[in-house]
């Protein structure tokens, strides 16, 4: 990436929505020679309870489903579902050959038991990447399944010819969704990198040392100018809502585009990438179960 001073012209910005198309298109392809073979890739959707924003993400994952021919279930659950009815719609779909992978959307409703369910999922099913077991393999490198987000980040910073290898990489955020395994892709990828958390001391300082600046966060407003290196690739995957209900990301853009070399926007960034990688991960599954590698 260029040097850049701050004032100079405006960062690239990189359309997730356009790369997440292509992305699509290819396992749309992909889809099409199973097909060929009698094999239909098969995700089920489970959601318990109203969240409204769980809502909106499981009818972008059914939609995206649609697009690339993937069939797909949804099981729409009450709140009061119990542990012992998910388990058991679980382990019917571990075992229903119409389904490839299972996706349990979070957050679940309070008292119900998230880690557990996730542990019930057939790892060859498990198209999150969450299972303890895909978990320990991505730690080693010898993942079956890419984790959604952090995969499509690399993706992103890919079709912006970002050189990751040697790069100081700062991840802000250590959820086990988004920032250990983003760390572990980097680090995959050769980067150097750094987890910040919320008792991260010199945070600001050690995010301008960053030539890759993945923030994840959730919090409007959390990532300003002066903590970006110039030229720096900023990646913002926060999903929050701004004072009047505007969907944003964790980064004040209008001061970041000014000093970054290229940042992902919100909505348009990370979010489209997410779902397209989970029906990349659902076609991988559909050959593992058939024997295809
Ligand atoms: N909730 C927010 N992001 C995700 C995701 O990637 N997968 C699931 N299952 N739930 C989520």
């Amino acid at each position: 990436m260029k040097k850049k001073k701050a004032g100079e012209e405006l960062a690239l910005r990189i359309d997730g929505k356009a790369v997440a198309a292509k992305i699509k298109a290819q396992v749309a392809g992909e889809a099409a020679i199973l097909a060929e073979k009698g094999i239909a890739p098969g995700l089920a959707v489970v959601i318990v309870g109203s969240d409204p924003a769980s809502r909106i993400y499981v009818n972008n994952k059914k939609k995206a489903c649609q697009e690339v021919g993937i069939y797909s279930e949804e099981y729409a659950l009450p709140e009061g579902t119990t542990q012992e009815e998910l388990l058991a719609l679980v382990d019917r779909l571990n075992h229903e050959p119409k389904i490839s992978g299972i996706l349990v959307q979070s957050p679940l409703p309070k008292g119900l038991n998230e880690s557990a369910l996730v542990e019930a999922i057939d790892p060859k099913k498990d198209v999150d990447a969450f299972h303890p077991y895909n978990v320990g393999k991505l730690m080693q490198g010898r993942q079956i399944f890419l984790p959604c987000t952090p995969a499509g980040v690399i993706e992103l910073l890919k079709s912006a010819n970002v050189e990751i290898a040697g790069k100081s990489c700062v991840v802000i955020g250590r959820s086990d969704i988004v920032g250990k395994p983003m760390a572990m892709l980097l680090m995959q990828n050769n980067g150097t990198v750094t987890i910040c958390h919320s008792r991260t001391q010199n945070l600001a300082e050690i995010c301008r040392g960053a030539d890759i600046l993945v923030s994840a966060v959730g919090k409007a407003g959390f990532v300003t100018g002066d903590m970006i290196k110039p030229g720096a690739a900023v990646i913002d995957v926060g999903m929050n809502r701004d004072e009047s209900g505007k969907l944003c990301g964790d980064v004040v853009f209008e001061e970041a585009e000014k000093v970054a070399g290229c940042i992902t926007p919100v909505p348009g960034g990370v979010g489209p990438m997410t779902i397209a990688m989970l029906m990349q991960n659902t076609v991988t599954a559909a050959k593992l179960q058939n024997g295809i590698s």
